[in-house]
């Protein structure tokens, strides 16, 4: 899986990748809607392992997502199988995170609407979910701008994050190709 848009290339991670991904990873701010929040730089190691291992299994994955024009690591982008916890699948999910100097900038959106046309067009997807805590506004209106669907009886609970904490309950969207 490769895709490039104007301004960005989704790519398999290398081993050049691991100190900036484990800088986005460690930051507060980015993760501050993920339960456990940073993650250390062999966790981040482990992530990229899985990601390499989807993407030998299943010929898609969690993607390293470059910036054309200087080739910075900007964050990770991509799809994979969903967990169990969403009733009806399996389920292809698709995920980001970028660095915080990179954000408002629109390269999200760039390579989050051409990794769903990837995944209709090169994969033959009929749907790809979305979902996060119900507090993360910034990735909710994402999805809403790409286009997702929000159905508010689907809501439900993360049972990995403690009860009581914000950010338990999740909201599920769902992508289908146009037309
Ligand atoms: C969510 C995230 C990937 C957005 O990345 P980004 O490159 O800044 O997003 P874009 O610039 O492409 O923005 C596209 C749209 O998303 C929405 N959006 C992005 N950031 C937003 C924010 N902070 N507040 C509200 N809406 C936001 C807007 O609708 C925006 O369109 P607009 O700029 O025309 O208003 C980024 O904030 C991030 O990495 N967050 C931390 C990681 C995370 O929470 N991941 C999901 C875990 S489930």
């Amino acid at each position: 899986m490769r895709i490039e848009t104007e301004r960005l290339r989704l790519r398999p991670w290398q081993d050049r990748d691991l100190a900036p991904f484990a800088l986005i990873n460690a930051d507060p701010d980015v993760r501050r809607f993920y339960y456990p929040s940073v993650l250390t730089t062999a966790e981040t190691a482990d992530v990229i392992a899985e990601c390499d291992a989807h993407l030998e299994k299943h010929g898609f994955a969690f993607m390293a997502l470059e910036r054309k024009a200087d080739a910075a690591l900007i964050g990770g982008l991509g799809l994979s199988i969903a967990g169990e916890e969403i009733s009806g699948g399996p389920h292809v999910e698709i995920g980001w995170i970028l660095g915080s100097p990179y954000w408002r900038n629109g390269y999200a959106l760039e390579a989050a609407d051409a990794c769903l046309r990837h995944a209709w067009a090169a994969l033959g997807l009929t749907e790809v979910i979305g979902y996060t805590s119900r507090v993360n506004h910034p990735s909710r209106a994402l999805m809403e701008k790409l286009g997702m669907k929000r159905d508010p009886a689907e809501e439900f609970d993360d049972v990995t994050v403690p009860e009581g904490n914000a950010l338990r309950p999740h909201v599920l969207y769902r992508a289908r190709p146009p037309g």
